[in-house]
């Protein structure tokens, strides 16, 4: 059952370019949380932060007790234990078989034999429908079979928490549907605590039980997603509903001048909350939250239609599993 990962006061400047400052939020175990924000305002700084590849030059990341921040290498290699981690850019070792490359982790921390290790990476390899690319080299396959590698490899070591940097990315739609999907199933099946980095607004919307934001150097809000698809905040409503009129330009920051010039009086209203991804076999995870509790418990009256499952919504469509995606 996953584990709470506690970030205090996280502040990150690589020379005089401050990432973000004194971010603070926790990952509630067993949930799945979404991270959004404009390209280039310090996400995969953030993943990589969070397990001790980035020291932070402020702040602290409690996990079980340890703070990753300020540890020893020792207690982070054993840390770093409890993660699997899908980098953007799939990172796998291109001279390497599929196949070897999902063994690594298991071949580098574990004792096992080889024909254990065959039997996990099979396992893993059928859970995100790659058997028969084994052999494959990562140079040969499309960049979603990369991703979905790369995925299996993050789930060799049964990891009590999963950071997905950008699953989505470069997916067509229905690939994309599959991965959320898989994302559901996967959280259901193995009550980790997810953290998905994502630009994808479908995504942010309908798979996770929290939502934050990074913009404008540093967390604009953290929270349950039905906070943040009920929030009126400018940079939260427009990155949420994907509209133009708001703070965030093409460039990041609009400047006082452009935001003066753009009539707020006539913002589109919020559209409804759609309902929550359920896992394929229609059971709820473990941590699921009724649809609508957050807006009732905290007296917030969700935008008409919120909740329907009547298509009004931006709603992912069902899929059963992900096999057979492949290729
Ligand atoms: N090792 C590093 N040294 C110096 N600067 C870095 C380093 N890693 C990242 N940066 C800078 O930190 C900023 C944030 O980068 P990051 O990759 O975290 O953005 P991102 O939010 O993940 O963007 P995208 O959505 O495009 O993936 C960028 O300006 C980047 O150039
Ligand atoms: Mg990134």
């Amino acid at each position: 059952m996953g584990v709470e990962v506690r970030v205090e006061g996280l502040t990150k400047a690589f020379g005089k370019q401050t990432i973000w400052r004194d971010v603070s939020l926790t990952l509630p175990a067993g949930q799945i949380s979404v991270m959004l924000g404009p390209s280039g305002t310090g996400k995969s700084v953030f993943l990589k932060t969070l397990i001790g590849l980035i020291k932070p030059d402020e702040g602290h990341i409690f996990i079980e007790g340890v703070d990753i921040a300020t540890c020893s290498e020792k207690d982070l290699y054993e840390i770093r234990k409890l993660f699997g981690v899908l980098f953007q850019d799939g990172a796998m070792f291109g001279s390497m078989t599929l196949f070897d490359n999902v063994a690594f982790p298991l071949r580098e921390h574990t004792r096992k034999t080889e024909s254990e290790i065959s039997d996990i990476v099979m396992e893993k390899m059928t859970m995100v429908g790659l058997v028969g690319a084994e052999d494959k080299l990562p140079g040969e396959i499309s960049g979603g079979m990369r991703k979905r590698a790369g995925l299996a490899r993050a789930l060799v070591l049964e990891p009590e928490i999963i950071l997905f940097d950008e699953p989505d990315s470069g997916l067509d739609p229905v690939r994309t549907a599959f991965i959320n999907q898989l994302m559901v199933d996967l959280n259901q099946q193995t009550e980790a605590t997810f953290l998905i980095v994502t630009h994808d607004i479908n995504t942010a919307r309908t798979v996770p039980d929290n939502i934050g934001l990074l913009y404008h150097r540093h967390l604009s809000m953290f929270g349950p997603r039905e906070m943040l698809l009920s929030s009126e905040e400018p940079a939260v409503r427009q990155f949420l509903n994907a509209q133009t009129v708001g703070p965030i330009g093409m460039s990041e920051e609009k400047d006082a001048d452009e935001l003066a010039a753009e009539d707020h009086s006539t913002l589109p209203p919020l559209p409804p909350i759609p309902l929550q991804l359920f896992p394929s076999d229609g059971r709820p995870r473990a941590t699921q939250p009724e649809p609508g509790a957050w807006c009732a418990a905290n007296g917030v009256v969700p935008p008409p239609g919120s909740f329907l499952d009547d298509g009004s919504s931006f709603t992912v469509p069902p899929q059963t599993s992900v096999a057979g995606g492949a290729r």
